[in-house]
């Protein structure tokens, strides 16, 4: 089977995104970022909704023009159908059925949560099956086992926050704006973990965020007493501090992952795999392990929708395809 185009739509939180696929590898990959969120500190669903419907066919539009494809040439749509905010899916799956509908293509049904572990099939080298995927989001934080691109299961996962909001959260404490993550990467970068924040212990392979934040937050409220310049001084060092803790946590319970399952391909995903800390603690890890590690291209760390074609290209080949029935579901099961 040759020169299967598909055309993948994500929107499920703040990023609307359009790509172009041919057989599994990228064409194009267009994200529009919404900035309109950043005064008030956190996604608003209702303004994402509307930025979403501004935004979709200007982008749509770009990516099949950066790919060289008419629309006459695709032959399926895949989109995003959950989880995510509810609101900002139903642009992407309305406007995927009905553009497929106009077309007379078959329409693809992709997990968000999948597609953040799949994006890694469309590097090269790609993992080499089995392998562990530690996704890491602003809403999951996952420990994935791949045995087949359509084969996955979570070995661990948060109780609690997730990686990425736990980010966030302590940025915003700190006065950082949303969202936080980069900014609290790029103050890490300039310090030194000095301080001694919680690493919370929970069972097996899951992970809990929210001590760490209470902890930060106790932390900070003391150390203002003291000092109400503490947090402006400090900042780089206190930053280091929370990226070394979170990371500690992440990568403590990915070494035990891969201890208990015996898989030595490791890969990161999502938008906080895009922290310089945790891709210079995996490579390093690896090197210590003899694991082969597989860090994401920027572009596919944060939310796009080449994830999302790859993910549908192997649905694609399978037949897996939905009907016009189909809607979007905020808290689509794994
Ligand atoms: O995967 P993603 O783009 O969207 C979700 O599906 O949630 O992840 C967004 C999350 C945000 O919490 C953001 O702060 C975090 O990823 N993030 C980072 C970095 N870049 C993005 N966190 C830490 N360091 C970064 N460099
Ligand atoms: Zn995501």
């Amino acid at each position: 089977m040759n020169n299967i185009y598909i055309l993948a739509i994500e929107s499920s939180c703040d990023d609307t995104s359009a790509a172009v696929i041919c057989d599994g590898e990228v064409l194009s990959n267009v994200v529009s970022v919404q900035t309109a969120h950043a005064e008030y500190g956190g996604v608003v669903p209702e303004l994402a909704s509307r930025e979403h419907q501004l935004h979709i066919v200007p982008v749509v539009d770009s990516a099949l023009k950066k790919a060289g494809i008419k629309p006459e040439q695709l032959g399926a749509i895949a989109f995003t159908k959950g989880p995510g905010l509810l609101g900002s899916l139903i642009v992407g799956v309305t406007f995927a059925k009905s553009m497929a509908l106009s077309l007379d293509i078959p329409l693809i049904d992709v997990h968000h949560m999948h597609a953040h572990v799949l994006a890694h099939m469309a590097e090269k080298p790609h993992p080499s099956l089995p392998f562990l995927c530690l996704t890491v989001s602003g809403g999951h934080t996952q420990i994935i086992k791949v045995t087949a691109p359509l084969e996955m299961e979570i070995l661990g996962e948060t109780i609690d926050d997730a990686a990425g909001e736990a980010f966030d959260k302590t940025g915003k404490m700190l006065g950082l704006p949303y969202p936080a993550g980069p900014l609290v990467d790029k103050h890490a970068r300039e310090g030194e973990a000095i301080y001694p924040f919680t690493r919370s212990k929970v069972g097996e392979l899951n992970f809990s965020f929210s001590g760490l934040k209470t902890s930060i937050l106790y932390f900070l409220r003391d150390k203002m007493k003291e000092d109400d310049q503490f947090i402006k001084k400090e900042l780089n060092n206190i930053c280091a501090s929370v990226q070394t803790a979170i990371i500690d946590m992440l990568m403590h319970k990915l070494t035990l992952a891969a201890q208990q399952t015996g898989i030595t391909e490791i890969a990161i995903a999502g938008g906080v795999s895009a922290n310089s800390g945790l891709r210079e603690a995996l490579k390093a890890k690896s090197e210590e392990m003899g694991w082969t590690p597989h860090i994401p291209a920027f572009q596919y760390c944060r939310d796009n929708a080449a994830m999302i074609g790859v993910a549908g290209y192997y649905k694609y080949l399978s037949k897996q395809f939905v009907g016009q029935d189909v809607a979007a579901a905020a808290r689509l099961e794994f």
